[in-house]
């Protein structure tokens, strides 16, 4: 019984860990598509941890305002991916 605990727990948690894995590099991948029609994205990545994720909704919602074309759903993922992406993200910064 103990045993099948831990093997749940463990499963579980690998579960949840792979899919915030995932979560995070198919955000990642949807700003860098996003964000790289009218500038580079190395203005964005200057940004990188400067940022909270209030502010960076606004920024998102201002180059909706440039002409970005994002759902609004896609525009909170990306906000997000940018609040918590570390300087130098693989997506946006290679
Ligand atoms: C339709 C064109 C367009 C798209 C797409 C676009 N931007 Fe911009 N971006 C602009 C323009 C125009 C400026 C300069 C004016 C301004 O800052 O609003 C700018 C400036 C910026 C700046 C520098 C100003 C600042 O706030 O520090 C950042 C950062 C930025 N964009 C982030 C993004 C992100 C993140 C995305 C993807 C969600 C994105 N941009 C997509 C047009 C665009």
């Amino acid at each position: 019984m103990k045993k099948l605990l831990v093997f749940a727990v463990g499963a579980y948690s690998l579960l949840m860990f792979s899919g915030l894995v995932f979560a995070q590099a198919s955000a990642g991948k949807l700003a860098a598509r996003a964000c790289s029609s009218c500038h580079a994205t190395a203005i964005i990545c200057e940004k990188l941890g400067n940022r909270n994720a209030e502010v960076w909704q606004q920024t998102v919602a201002r180059m909706q305002g440039n002409g970005a074309k994002l759902t609004d759903a896609d525009a909170a993922t990306i906000a997000e991916y940018l609040a918590t992406a570390k300087p130098g993200s693989k997506y946006l910064c290679k």
